[in-house]
């Protein structure tokens, strides 16, 4: 599994995991937590979750899987905006932390934007991470004009990662987005890489590009984000079979024309748009 630096200059590896749905009742909590382990031993050592996910049934879960491993793992939650200010924010930390059962976090993410202030949401954020209580910070579903605010504000640039929608489908960031990340060494987290183990699975170009590499959809999706040096890919998986597809994923390496084949199928944007978020 190679690994992504990020501005900090920690690695992370470049498939995490993520964890929406978990702890919602589909599986068991036992059997949610063996995936997640199983991923970690695949290598996927990065896990993603929220304080949104299950309502916080989903860090449950993580803290399950992580018992006894907890330097095995980057350990990624995210802040509701709505508790994203100078109180909201150390008060949703200390229930997250003890959710995970964990002495920090990782990297806490904003979820979206709402209507705190961003300059009030990072210097609390900044409080945290003098606290020990995380060791950075980030954002999710900022838009070009988000991120430029961002780095306006005092210590906004610490920001490590801008976690975003992206896979064939909704690949609108490459116009604007995605380089100006770049630029400022600001990684791009994928979220929803496969598409939600939907529609896109079933799409004839990515089936035909899986006959090719004796592969599958989902892993060609996933090799496919990882094409750029600046992006983490976070598929959820919770069916052992869906993990093990993932972490090899991180083996498969796209040729020039199987890259055409998916611009063929899915074309790359021409004018910037309005960032898609689920
Ligand atoms: N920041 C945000 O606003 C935001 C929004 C959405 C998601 N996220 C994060 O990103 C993570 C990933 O996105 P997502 O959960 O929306 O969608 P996703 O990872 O694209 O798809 C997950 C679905 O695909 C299935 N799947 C996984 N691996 C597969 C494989 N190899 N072959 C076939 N099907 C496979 C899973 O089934 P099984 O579980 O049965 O294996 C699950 O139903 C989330 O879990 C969350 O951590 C963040």
């Amino acid at each position: 599994m190679h690994q992504i630096t990020l501005p900090d200059g920690t690695r992370v590896s470049a498939i995490g995991q993520g964890t929406w749905k978990i702890g919602e009742g589909g599986r068991t909590a036992k059997a949610e937590a063996d995936a997640l382990r199983l991923g970690i031993d695949l290598g996927m050592t990065l896990i993603d979750t929220a304080e949104m996910y299950g309502d916080g049934a989903a860090e449950e879960v993580v803290a399950q899987a992580i018992a006894g491993q907890r330097n095995r793992v980057y350990l990624v939650t995210k802040v509701y905006p709505q508790n994203a200010s100078r109180t909201g924010i150390p008060a949703a930390c200390t229930r997250s932390l003890k959710r995970l059962n964990t002495e920090f976090i990782d990297l806490y993410l904003l979820h979206w934007r709402g209507g705190v202030p961003l300059a009030e949401t990072v210097a609390a954020f900044e409080t945290l991470r003098h606290q020990g209580k995380i060791r950075a910070w980030g954002v999710s579903n900022l838009d070009p004009a988000d991120m430029r605010e961002l780095l306006t504000v005092t210590a906004g640039a610490a920001c490590a990662v801008n976690q975003v929608l992206y896979n064939p489908e909704h690949r609108g960031i490459e116009f604007d987005l995605l380089p100006w990340q770049s630029t400022h060494n600001i990684p791009v987290m994928a979220y929803s890489p496969i598409g939600q183990g939907g529609r896109l699975l079933r799409h004839p170009a990515l089936a035909a590009l899986a006959a090719r590499h004796s592969a599958t959809p989902a892993q060609i999706a996933i090799a496919w984000g990882l094409r750029h040096p600046h992006i983490i890919s976070i598929p959820k998986a919770s069916d052992p079979a869906h993990v093990r597809a993932n972490a090899a994923a991180a083996d498969i390496v796209l040729t020039a024309q199987d890259l055409a084949t998916i611009d063929a199928a899915f074309a790359p944007p021409k004018r910037a748009t309005s960032l898609d978020m689920l």
